[in-house]
């Protein structure tokens, strides 16, 4: 089908011309006009409840985004994305981290290959490495079983397995210890080591490429700790595993491949955490967990491929999503987790979210003329209502928050989980309804406070609530957040599927490294600015009597 250009789009104009109406009007005033809104406004899928009733909407809203959805092609990407089909067209590669949770009865084939055979294969060769860690079969080069594993990895080598490790470490083997290191600054590998045995220690090196400098750096770094504490090279053999595209790459650092779990290039970095790169979230929680994890994803994948937009939970918070970010002017948006566990779950969608859609050009390399992707970050509540809600609630910019809870804690204790969940319901409404003047008065302020209470609200909240935390919910979730990011970048019609931004500071890295390391004093050809950071960067290194203080 032929799409027009996102601000030519009839239903582009015509969500520009409702937009006033919206503006013209308020939370308060939309709730009192329709008592039954917060009933209206409510979607569930596979156990994931949204009320988006306190988005800044109206059934109208509603139906012009749809159209939208409509208008640009969401359907029509959406099956592409299911097929195989190149829709990561920079770098001309599928996008199919869908098939990494399809069930094994499934077939499907791209470019004549059955990748989910081929999923499944692996799956298979993680399950039975995983199982032989847990259970202490696979012995480490003294012969001592498995007590740590260190994941090594960057970015989506590294988020997806932390974020899922925290998210379920109520299912884990607590006689296991868990470690991920992913920056390269030498401070992560060394305290992730501190009090590890050597001989009970397992390395999985993930990286897609293997071209990383930081995994690279860290791996290396992590194999000569090993070796010098077993004293033998060939230790490596029972102690580094590696998950990655690249074997040519793995055998080259050293990594039989024999021990070597592979995924393929149509998994993007940031789609990762369910392919081998999930490892690690496997030997925690073992397989049976893990494919329940899976289940959720694919459980997900199936609603999004199915529903009719109006019920689809992803289309419809990517659809919200967008709406605040083009017509409302949001340009950040508060992941709010209400449970613990999910502490690195904000830390997760950044990179989901910032990497997909933080893009300048379309498809076809026009630069765009409308904003892209919002920035995301948050912190679990309720420790972020007493540091930074405060803007969120009368600051000059509006952030629109997803609070995310749970109706039952996987670790009852006395009124604990009602009070954490009170709060999810309260900053809902506090955000949403405010408090005018005439109430803040007849609370009996003194007037010269009376302006400082204020507190304007209509401020947009997203509430999603489940059951309890399990590993099925924890994929539908991490998929509903795939689908709505995709949902955004379709209508947007940018490439969600790259990240050529992160490149220049990566070669711009490696021309300084020898600058910094020469023992003679360097040529400096950069701008100004840089050359006096490297040199006073240089000074600053050789003063030895500052080291420690
Ligand atoms: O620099 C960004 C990035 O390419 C991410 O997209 C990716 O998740 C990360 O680096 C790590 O890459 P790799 O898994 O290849 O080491």
């Amino acid at each position: 089908m032929t799409v027009l250009p996102l601000r030519q789009r009839s239903t582009w104009l015509a969500l520009e011309t409702h937009e006033r109406s919206i503006d013209a009007t308020n939370l308060r005033s939309l709730f009192a006009k329709d008592p039954k809104r917060g009933e209206l406004f409510r979607v569930e899928a596979e156990g994931l409840h949204l009320d988006y009733s306190k988005q800044r909407i109206t059934e109208e809203t509603v139906r012009l985004l749809i159209g939208l959805a409509n208008e640009s092609g969401l359907a029509e990407r959406r099956d592409q994305m299911f097929r195989g089909e190149h829709i990561n067209v920079s770098e001309d590669r599928a996008a199919l981290h869908v098939a990494l949770r399809m069930p094994k009865d499934v077939s499907l084939i791209v470019d004549g290959v059955d990748v989910v055979v081929e999923v499944h294969a692996v799956l298979d060769q993680m399950t039975s490495f995983a199982s032989r860690v847990r259970s202490g079969a696979w012995k480490g080069h003294t012969g001592k079983v498995i007590k740590n594993v260190v994941n090594i990895g960057i970015g989506g080598s590294d988020l997806g397995p932390v974020m899922a490790y925290e998210a379920l470490r109520y299912y884990s083997r607590r006689d296991l210890t868990l470690r991920f290191v992913s920056n390269v600054d030498s401070t992560d590998l060394v305290e992730a080591l501190r009090g590890l045995e050597a001989d009970e220690t397992l390395f999985i090196i993930s990286s897609k490429t293997f071209g990383t400098l930081e995994t690279l750096t860290n791996a290396t770094s992590a194999r000569e700790w090993l070796v010098e504490k077993l004293g033998d090279e060939t230790a490596v053999a029972k102690h580094f595993v590696a998950v990655s595209t690249n074997a040519e790459k793995v055998a080259a650092f050293g990594i039989d491949t024999e021990n070597m779990f592979v995924f393929w290039d149509w998994v993007g970095g940031r789609y990762s955490m369910e392919s081998a790169i999930g490892l690690s979230t496997m030997i925690a929680i073992g397989p049976e967990r893990y494919y329940e994890l899976l289940d959720g994803f694919h459980a997900m994948d199936e609603h999004f491929r199915t529903a009719p937009f109006e019920e689809n939970l992803p289309v419809l918070m990517g659809l919200l999503a967008l709406w605040n970010r083009d017509f409302l002017g949001c340009a950040s948006v508060g992941v709010m987790p209400y449970d613990q566990y999910l502490k690195r779950l904000a830390a997760y969608l950044q990179q989901l979210t910032m990497e997909s859609n933080g893009k300048h050009v379309t498809l076809d390399g026009t630069t765009v003329d409308y904003d892209t992707g919002a920035l995301y970050w948050g912190e679990p509540g309720t420790n972020g209502q007493h540091s930074f809600y405060q803007l969120i609630h009368q600051g000059t910019s509006i952030i629109p928050v997803d609070l995310i809870g749970f109706a039952k804690s996987l670790n009852p204790l006395g009124e604990h989980h009602d009070i954490l969940s009170s709060n999810v319901f309260a900053q809902a409404q506090a955000l949403a309804f405010g408090k005018t003047a005439d109430e803040v008065r007849a609370e009996g302020t003194p007037e010269h406070v009376v302006a400082h209470r204020v507190m304007e609200g209509n401020r947009p909240t997203n509430v999603l609530l489940a059951e309890i935390l399990t590993p099925r919910i924890l994929g539908s979730l991490i998929a509903l957040y795939e689908h709505s990011v995709f949902t955004q970048g379709t209508i947007w019609g940018i490439d969600s599927f790259d990240q050529w931004g992160v490149e220049l500071g990566k070669q711009l890295a490696v021309a300084i490294i020898p600058e910094l390391e020469s023992e003679s004093e360097p040529t400096l050809a950069h701008d100004s600015s840089t050359n006096e950071l490297i040199t006073l960067y240089r000074r600053l290194k050789r003063n030895e009597d500052t080291h420690g203080n």
